[in-house]
């Protein structure tokens, strides 16, 4: 079984992701860390609480991160995606039966996470920030799987850049240079994974407490899809990280070093030397380890995949 910490700034998305990943009779999640991001990080540590209750795991603690990026100010919050709660604003939220820990999101990884698998479904801030408090972190932790950056195509929050990583390109950068193994699951694969309308009607309307939840909660991500990109459903972004925790065959993956860039109207995009050996890679890669990139995916198999696990 893969003990599992998740870095987690729900959001929506990072709801079904937290559920599915609960489900998952292989996934060990032995604590959850929350960042700044979609939501204020006092959201984001609300939600997790909420979420591990309406889950029925009040045993799994969580850790409160940071609150903004390594070196820019927080840019706020998305409420046009995920509500001024954080959870589609479709219902009172239940408060959270207990209290976070009164250590820091980078205390608790550097204390829980050698040994672990680390899913980052956030802004990296958390994981930089731990580094820096314990520099031979990178050598102890499992794997880390990232949920962000877009190796090929386009971003989501600028034309440049995914929104994980444009909410701090610095601590992505250092993320993706550091010494443990790291998956990249960026919108590469995210994007074509979309769980259509009608799944998102299976899935909301059974009667349990995270289905529920998730019926409350889906509908505002849904119409803003609807809106912006004409889509009927919704981008599975962070499920799609458990998926491939569960079935890395689902993913087709590339190893190249990867930078994130910091500077100009490109900040926060994620670039990839592709297929360079680390000596004839420009300076800026060279030394880099190699990233595993996710660039393509069985999609209706994550799908089937991930609709079982909601369910
Ligand atoms: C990522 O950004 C957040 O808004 C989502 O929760 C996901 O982690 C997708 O770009
Ligand atoms: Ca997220």
């Amino acid at each position: 079984m893969t003990r599992l910490i998740i870095d987690t700034d729900p959001g929506i998305d990072d709801a079904m992701a937290l559920f599915a990943a609960l489900a998952s009779p292989e996934l060990d999640v032995v604590g959850l860390t929350t960042v700044f991001g979609n939501v204020t990080v006092e959201t984001a540590t609300r939600n997790a609480l909420t979420l591990l209750d309406v889950a029925g795991r009040a045993d799994i603690p969580v850790a409160p991160g940071a609150a903004a990026p390594v070196a820019m100010d927080y840019r706020g919050a998305i409420p046009q995606i995920h509500g001024e709660d954080g959870l589609g604003d479709g219902g009172e939220l239940v408060a959270p039966s207990r209290a976070a820990l009164d250590i820091t999101a980078a205390e608790f990884l550097c204390r829980e996470a050698p040994g672990a698998t680390l899913l980052a479904i956030g802004p990296l801030t958390n994981l930089a920030l731990a580094l820096r408090l314990r520099p031979d972190l990178d050598t102890l932790v499992e794997q880390v799987v990232v949920m962000g950056g877009n190796a090929l195509g386009p971003g989501n929050a600028t034309p440049a850049a995914e929104a994980n990583m444009w909410n701090d390109p610095e601590a992505a950068d250092v993320v993706f240079g550091a010494r443990w193994p790291v998956t990249m699951v960026g919108l590469d694969v995210t994007h074509e994974v979309v769980l259509p309308g009608a799944g998102i009607d299976e899935l909301t309307r059974r009667d349990t407490a995270t289905a529920r939840m998730l019926a409350q909660a889906v509908p505002l991500y849904r119409d803003f899809l609807a809106e912006v990109n004409g889509l009927d459903g919704i981008y599975l972004h962070d499920p799609s990280a458990v998926a491939y925790l569960l079935d890395p065959g689902l993913f087709r993956t590339e190893r190249w070093p990867v930078r994130v860039e910091t500077q100009g109207i490109s900040r926060g995009k994620t670039w990839p030397s592709l297929g360079n050996t680390d000596d004839a890679a420009p300076a800026a890669w060279q030394g880099r380890p190699p990233v595993n990139v996710c660039v393509g995916v069985d999609a209706p198999a994550v799908l089937d995949l991930l609709r079982a696990r909601l369910s």
